[in-house]
């Protein structure tokens, strides 16, 4: 894939020698998130030699402002966390034959979120999605208003008032209004205080009357 979004960006599949830089844009954009956590350039490389399609960048000349990884993986009816879904993040739980792209992340550098690189990125992968002939995307987006009001309510709470759509949170909110169907959280899903150490899961199918359900 390669495309102009937003009339100045390139939205294209990653390419070996962006490694480097996707590496750095993960320290920038989870700046709180364990450093196990963090993909490294040599897992970029291999993420690019597992699933070329699911590995996409957005640049500003030659300069890498967003990145997305993702991988294929049934949905899960027992608890996971971010390490066990992507093997480590070296994506050795990738799955050909699965059902779901599942999106492990998506990093807009702080200088351009807010201005549809995110949403084009969602768009993408659905577009890899369908032509892969999945089901949708899944993927376990990070809460990480939490750290605002973490004095006020536990993280379950916060999930459950965000579940209900009563309240706004950067990450979470923006992907719903990007597609996303909200499913549960899951607790200790990664080792970020920001979001309380959870993520909550979240689905966005091809077919509308595809529906998930709790299961964990
Ligand atoms: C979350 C993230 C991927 C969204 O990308 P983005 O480029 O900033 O978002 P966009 O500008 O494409 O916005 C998409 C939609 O979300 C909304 N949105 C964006 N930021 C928002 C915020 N802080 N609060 C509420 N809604 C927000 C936008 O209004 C837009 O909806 P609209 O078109 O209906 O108005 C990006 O901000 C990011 O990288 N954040 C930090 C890392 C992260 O949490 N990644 C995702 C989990 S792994």
């Amino acid at each position: 894939m390669k495309k102009e979004i937003l009339g100045k960006y390139i939205l294209q599949t990653a390419t070996p020698e962006y490694a480097a830089q996707q590496a750095e844009l993960q320290k920038i954009v989870f700046p709180t998130l364990s450093v196990e956590e963090l993909m490294t350039e040599a897992q970029y490389k291999k993420h690019m030699e597992i699933f070329p399609e699911g590995q996409m960048i957005v640049l500003d000349g030659d300069t890498v402002i967003a990145s997305t990884t993702t991988l294929l993986q049934n949905y899960h009816t027992g608890h996971h966390t971010f390490l066990e879904i992507s093997d480590n993040l070296w994506l050795g739980t990738h799955d050909p034959k699965a059902e779901w792209l599942y999106g492990l992340d998506v990093s807009v550098h702080p200088a351009y979120q807010g201005k549809g690189i995110g949403r084009e990125i969602y768009k993408a992968r659905q577009e890899v999605a369908r032509q892969l002939g999945t089901k949708g995307q899944l993927t376990a987006g990070m809460p990480i208003g939490f750290d605002k009001v973490k004095d006020q309510m536990t993280i379950a709470e916060y999930c459950e008032k965000l579940i209900k759509g009563e309240i706004i949170d950067p990450t979470v909110t923006a992907q719903t209004k990007c597609g996303f169907i909200l499913v549960e959280p899951l607790f200790d899903y990664l080792d970020d205080p920001r979001s309380g150490h959870c993520s909550v899961l979240m689905y966005w199918p091809l077919d509308k009357d595809t529906v998930l359900k709790e299961k964990h």
